[in-house]
């Protein structure tokens, strides 16, 4: 089984998780189809309009953006927030794995309040401190506003920056639910433009790339790059101390892409894809391909040069005509290619994978080998029976975790990553272990820090 790892790296896989299901064709009348589908538009339309109407959008203007709030006003919240349909769950049982742990339960749907003082009362409270280690967050999102939230509130802090991606298809309430959360935070951007990805990861470079730029005129050290159903499994305080012992390498998982998936249709040649920075000998170079998780984290160094010093266009383009995995390729190669990427990693390990921390999944091939019972395209949808594992991880992200399938596992990771962004003393980050991960140790051997005679051994 765990050879599926080897030939799925499906990261994209996060949009419409539903998919599947409607590409079964059964044989039905056409009136029934017909009357079918009436009624579902109704009642899709009727709960869209109850939903919304609830929601209040009440009495604001743009001019909001501008607008200078006092943040001490919100206080600081010592607890992490308990929604009514978790009152009766006790999440310090759940991290035992000794203990019987009880199956959870979805999330239940509210109207919300989204007047500004409304939305800075549910995130400002739970905000982290500070840490003079800012970091960014891009995040290509289609569902579940209210998890969104919540993970934003989750990583809050004023000197953090986060940016959405929405994808067109994605419902109007969600998307002016979301306009509106970047209208009342000023360190929240949306981008302007909503293209039409999909679960091969179609137009995912593109965006992400969109909002780091967007985001560049904030200061910030690193950016996680996420997708809709990453859930947190690290403090602000967390985070920071991990990004440090990084110490300027990026986090990208790197496998090898097999000849079928990237080599026959794909341009290799560096000068001709213009992905030769200007003052550099790399022209006569190709690109070494290579695949992994969409999820990474950059360091600023590695975004200025592929913003600012490479052209990463055509690639891109290029990219984009794979029927999957669109989105799996694009900052592997460039990390691993002989083009003086900043604190990237090398083709020579290859076919060895290298440690990557930012994106936990559980792959398997029988849904009853998941501890939830659900599996989608060969990833488990997480749930509480992986809390002691999660708990212990160190990944920063896990993934997918799913508000619809079991909320509570999701409510409780967030209580404990709560709880540890409060108590310093809690936290179980070992910054010795990110330290010596494969690529720092790369780049340490590149910058002869070590005293590693000879090569480098992967
Ligand atoms: C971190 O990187 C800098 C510059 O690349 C280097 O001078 C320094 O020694 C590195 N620190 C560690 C702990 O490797
Ligand atoms: C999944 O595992 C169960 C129990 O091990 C087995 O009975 C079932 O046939 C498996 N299903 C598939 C599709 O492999
Ligand atoms: C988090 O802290 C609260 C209050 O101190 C405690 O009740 C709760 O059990 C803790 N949660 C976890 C998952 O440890
Ligand atoms: C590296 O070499 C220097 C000088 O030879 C030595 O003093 C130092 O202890 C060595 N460091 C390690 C980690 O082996």
């Amino acid at each position: 089984m765990q050879k599926l790892v080897e030939v799925y790296t499906p990261t994209s896989e996060e949009f419409y998780w539903t998919g599947d299901d409607n590409e079964k064709k059964g044989r039905c009348h056409l009136t029934t189809v017909i009357a079918t589908f009436c009624l579902l538009l109704l009642f899709y339309y009727g709960a869209q309009y109850l939903i919304s109407d609830k929601d209040d959008f009440e009495g604001e203007t743009k001019s909001i953006h501008s607008e200078i709030f006092i943040v001490e006003q919100y206080g600081i919240a010592s607890s992490w927030r308990t929604r009514s349909e978790m009152l009766s769950v006790d999440c310090s049982l759940m991290f035992d794995s000794k203990g019987e742990i009880p199956r959870g339960k979805p999330m239940s749907e509210h109207p919300l309040e989204m007047h500004c003082d409304a939305v800075r009362s549910r995130v400002l409270p739970f905000r982290s401190a500070d840490t003079g280690f800012p970091i960014a967050f891009t995040k290509a999102v289609y569902m579940d506003y209210e998890l969104l939230e919540e993970q934003l509130t989750l990583s809050y802090a004023l000197e953090n920056s986060f940016c959405f991606a929405v994808d067109k298809k994605a419902k109007d309430l969600f998307k002016r639910r979301l306009r509106r959360l970047a209208l009342c935070l000023p360190n929240v951007f949306v981008l302007d433009e909503e293209v039409e990805m999909d679960r091969h990861g179609h137009y995912q470079n593109q965006v992400h790339l969109e909002c780091m730029r967007k985001m560049m005129s904030r200061e910030w050290k690193y950016v996680v790059v996420l997708q809709n159903h990453d859930i947190m499994l690290k403090s602000h305080g967390e985070l920071s101390r991990i990004f440090a012992a990084l110490n300027g390498t990026s986090d990208i998982e790197v496998t090898s892409c097999s000849r079928v998936r990237c080599e026959p249709f794909l341009d290799t040649n560096v000068e001709r894809l213009k992905l030769c920075p200007p003052s550099s000998s790399c022209s006569s170079a190709r690109l070494r391909w290579a695949k992994g998780a969409q999820q990474s984290s950059l360091s600023r160094d590695a975004v200025s040069f592929i913003l600012d010093h490479l052209n990463v266009e055509s690639l891109v383009r290029q990219l984009n005509f794979l029927n999957e995995g669109a989105d799996e390729i694009l900052l592997p190669t460039l990390a691993i290619s002989e083009i003086g990427f900043p604190g990237g990693y090398t083709a020579e390990c290859l076919p060895k994978k290298n440690t990557f921390i930012t994106r936990y999944s559980r792959w398997r091939d029988n849904f009853t080998r998941c501890a939830s019972g659900k599996l989608r395209h060969y990833i488990c949808i997480l749930g509480t029976g992986d809390l002691p594992f999660l708990g212990r991880s160190y990944h920063l992200a896990a993934n997918k975790m799913m508000p619809q399938v079991d909320y509570t596992a999701i409510h409780c990771i967030s209580q404990l990553v709560f709880n540890r962004s409060r108590d310093l003393s809690s936290s179980i980050v070992r910054e010795n272990f990110y330290a010596n991960i494969h690529a720092v140790r790369y780049n340490r051997y590149l910058a002869n820090i070590d005293n590693e005679t000879g090569s480098f051994v992967c």
